[in-house]
């Protein structure tokens, strides 16, 4: 494939600020990434972007050449091998260091020790009976139902999709209550980036805990199957890998329901199954946009393109969508699958349950409030600049309130009942603690 010089950016936009570079970090890229998808397009199958004020990177828009990337082994994942981190050009400081620098997780690793933590990671998953999952997810959601249904008036992210996922993990991963109030307090101010670095520690020191409770007192968990599971993953392997799953499975999550939401909330198509609206907004509005930091480990060519060692290279699984969208019917025979997972041995583990969450989350709500709607216009919705998610910042609804509902008469499972006594954390919030007093209730 031939090389492409790079196009001229049209009057007005940023490109022309920034030495050719587009950046992904704008509210302007915020508010209408598919016109710089379009744009990024121009430059060929790759384009050069920059993440945060001096972090470069080159991006993959085209879909053929984001499967050969993410296939190709010259590809690596370490991230210690990214030039202009380790030679000191990306500031320590980036907003975008907390997300792309390396940790010793199956996300930053290669090879066999690659094999050795995704496998441990992928059998601990199918673990997880999907009765059991359901039930969770209900439970959450009738739970935060009852929070705000009353009201007849809700922020469907701040009251609902940001909550749901860390309540279910926080289950699933057998977390008692003094435990998981600090995980949810440091998964959402890392993601919030409030005190991202404090919030960043106090979820290690909490997981840390959870795996030192575990090991003497294992449960029906996902916390314990793992620390079974016959790889004998270390304490502090333990740790990096309970972070990556509950970091790499919040936030997405958390987009993938708001993003579904909003696309039944604001699109005239009337989904008969919430599977086929979950579908579409993973063709084409993925929660992660751009993500799949890669690094050659020599240099080489992708798509006619000469990449570097050590360069940082992207996928945006948003841009490979759409522009395959564009360009292929993608009805039913098709069998081209969403990249929103990714593809090649890092994609992601968990589209199972977390297709199962979401579905569940989904349809419990709609069964409660069936005439909600948006409470505003649908150009005042604004999103969360950043070049990695596709996150709403707020979804207001309106809906005929509904009475408060008792709580459930299920028997808690052994993690709510045994340590709900734990010395409380004067730091933490007590979001944990208030859910399993009101499941007992
Ligand atoms: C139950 C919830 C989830 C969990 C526990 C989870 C877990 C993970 C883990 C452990 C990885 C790293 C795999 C590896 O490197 O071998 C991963 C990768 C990935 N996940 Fe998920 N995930 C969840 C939900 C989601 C959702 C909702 C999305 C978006 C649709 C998503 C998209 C991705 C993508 C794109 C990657 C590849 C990232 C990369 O290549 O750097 N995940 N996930």
């Amino acid at each position: 494939m031939e090389a492409h010089s790079a196009p001229v950016p049209p009057p007005g936009c940023p490109a022309h600020h920034y030495g050719g570079r587009v950046p992904l970090y704008t509210p302007e890229f915020a508010a209408d990434p598919q016109a710089y998808y379009a744009f990024l397009r121009n430059y060929g199958p790759t384009a050069p972007v920059e993440l945060a004020p001096g972090v470069e990177a080159t991006l993959v828009t085209d879909y053929t050449a984001a499967l050969s990337m993410l296939r190709n082994s010259i590809f690596r994942k370490d991230a210690r091998r990214w030039r202009d981190l380790y030679n000191g050009k990306v500031p320590a400081d980036s907003p975008v260091a907390p997300l792309l620098a390396y940790r010793p997780n199956a996300m930053f690793s290669d090879g066999a020790e690659h094999l050795r933590l995704r496998q441990a990671i992928t059998d601990t998953m199918a673990r997880i009976d999907a009765r059991r999952l359901a039930r969770s997810t209900e439970r959450t959601s009738d739970y935060l139902i009852a929070q705000f249904g009353i009201r007849g008036s809700a922020d469907l992210m701040g009251d609902y999709a940001k909550q749901l996922p860390l309540f279910v993990f926080n289950e699933l991963f057998g977390c008692p209550a003094e435990i998981g109030d600090r995980v949810l307090f440091g998964i959402s101010g890392m993601f919030d980036g409030i005190n991202a670095m404090e919030s960043a520690q106090v979820l290690h020191g909490a997981v840390g805990e959870l795996v030192t409770l575990k090991r003497s007192r294992p449960g029906d968990d996902v916390t314990s199957w793992l620390m079974q599971h016959e790889s004998q993953l270390t304490d502090e392997e333990m740790v990096h890998q309970l972070s990556l799953l509950l970091g790499a499975g919040t936030e997405p999550l958390r987009n993938l329901i708001g993003n579904t939401l909003h696309r039944l909330l604001t699109h005239d198509r009337a989904y008969q199954d919430i599977r086929n609206a979950i579908n579409d907004t993973l063709w084409h509005n993925p929660p992660i946009a751009n993500f799949a930091p890669h690094y050659p480990a020599a240099d080489t060519m992708l798509a006619g393109q000469k990449v570097m060692a050590g360069d940082l290279v992207m996928v945006s699984f948003a841009a490979a969508n759409t522009g395959l969208a564009l360009t292929e019917a993608l009805g039913e025979g098709s069998n081209r699958a969403s990249l929103a997972w990714s593809a090649g041995p890092h994609s992601c583990p968990s589209r199972g349950p977390a297709t199962h969450i979401a579905i569940t989350a989904i349809e419990n709500l709609l069964s409660h409030f069936p005439d909600v709607e948006l409470a505003v216009p649908q150009t005042l919705l604004t999103w969360r600049p950043g070049p990695f998610h596709r996150a709403l910042n707020v979804l207001p609804v309106r809906f005929n309130p509904a009475q408060p509902m008792s709580s459930p008469t299920r028997t808690p499972t052994a993690s709510h009942d045994e340590h709900a006594a734990a010395p409380g954390n004067p730091d933490a919030t007590a979001m944990w603690s208030k859910f399993l007093a009101w499941l007992k209730k």
